[in-house]
């Protein structure tokens, strides 16, 4: 059974994600990752106040984001990667892209009493150019730390060809195809999503067997004779009853020897853990009221149904995701 919360404690713990996403939106970790800074300087490098930048800093200390030696403030030795702007695990993006969702959290209540999403339209998908970059970028720079534990895990036999639903900016297929020279890839999305995702790759030499594909995946073709079909980080996006129909035309595009992976949040059947996957779903209907984390049942019976034959979930090291293989 697990034991009830300090509910006082709960109820403040949006101060430090609101502390660490003041960083990240005011230019922090950039302006630190140069060289260690006293609050005076940073203050004046952020165009800030200062005794609210001191404020800040302490604080951000406290949660241990940051480092303070003397009056000097400093990214801590392993956070650096993380936060150095010019490091290639670098998470800024992904930071930046969850302080812009930050402020909806605020309009929870409301999102809840009306049903609606609070956020009209969708902006991180195209509407909003600005934003849908800020998306890409982020959704590249999550990948890239969450390859470490998904690459393992997801070894095509070589020659394969691969299609990438819902791929986004791409950076797992492009990770898979910089390891094995011998496989291609299509990397099928929205269409404002692929031309961001085609920029963030552009120079990089796997695109010869690399293609972008812009369309809705409810209706694009897939190309045929694939023997393997990633879906992955996308399917908390669909409702339930529209998974039938998507999982039967990813069955179409698959070899008879061909499999899917399926990799996302999922939750238990009760729908309560893990508690990060339960959030996600509010975060999700925050923007898309029609978003669902299935539970890995039901993605594993409605496998079934669409003909596939589920295998046992598998848990993706280092990341929240959930792995399930089918195969036709
Ligand atoms: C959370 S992202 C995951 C991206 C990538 N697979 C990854 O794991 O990094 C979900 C992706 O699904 C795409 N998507 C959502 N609905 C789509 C649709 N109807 N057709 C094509 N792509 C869609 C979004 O544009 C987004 O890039």
């Amino acid at each position: 059974m697990q034991s009830p919360p300090n509910l006082t404690e709960l109820a403040s713990r949006y101060w430090e994600s609101a502390a660490l996403n003041a960083a990240v939106s005011l230019g922090l970790f950039p302006f630190l990752s140069e060289t260690p800074a006293t609050a005076e300087a940073v203050s004046e490098g952020l165009n800030c106040a200062q005794q609210h930048t001191e404020a800040l800093l302490d604080s951000l200390c406290g949660l241990g984001v940051l480092s303070k030696k003397d009056d000097k403030y400093t990214l801590p030795e392993a956070l650096k990667p993380l936060l150095d702007p010019s490091s290639p695990d670098c998470l800024l993006g992904a930071l930046a892209f969850n302080a812009d969702l930050f402020q909806l959290w605020g309009k929870l209540p409301e999102c809840v009493q009306s049903g609606q999403p609070v956020l009209p339209a969708n902006p991180h998908l195209g509407s909003d150019p600005a934003r849908t970059r800020r998306f890409v970028e982020g959704m590249h720079s999550r990948a890239g730390i969450m390859a470490r534990g998904l690459l393992p895990a997801i070894v095509p036999e070589p020659h394969s060809r691969i299609l990438d639903v819902g791929g986004g900016p791409g950076t797992f297929s492009v990770k898979l195809l910089e390891r094995d020279a011998t496989l291609s890839a299509t990397v099928l999305d929205l269409p404002p999503v692929v031309q961001a995702a085609a920029e963030i790759h552009a120079g990089n030499p796997v695109l010869n067997r690399l293609r972008f594909q812009g369309g809705d995946y409810h209706t694009a073709d897939y190309p045929a004779d694939q023997d393997l079909v990633l879906y992955c980080g996308a399917l908390h996006q669909e409702p339930e009853d529209g998974l039938p129909a998507l999982f039967t035309r990813m069955k179409a595009a698959l070899k008879p020897t061909g499999s899917l992976c399926v990799v996302d949040l999922m939750v238990s059947d009760d729908r309560t853990q893990p508690v990060y996957s339960a959030l996600f779903q509010l975060n999700m209907m925050l923007m898309r009221p029609a978003s669902r984390v299935h539970s890995i049942g039901d993605v594993q019976s409605v496998l079934r149904g669409a003909g596939f034959s589920p295998a046992a979930p598998e848990e993706i090291s280092g990341t929240p995701y959930t792995l399930i293989r089918a195969t036709p």
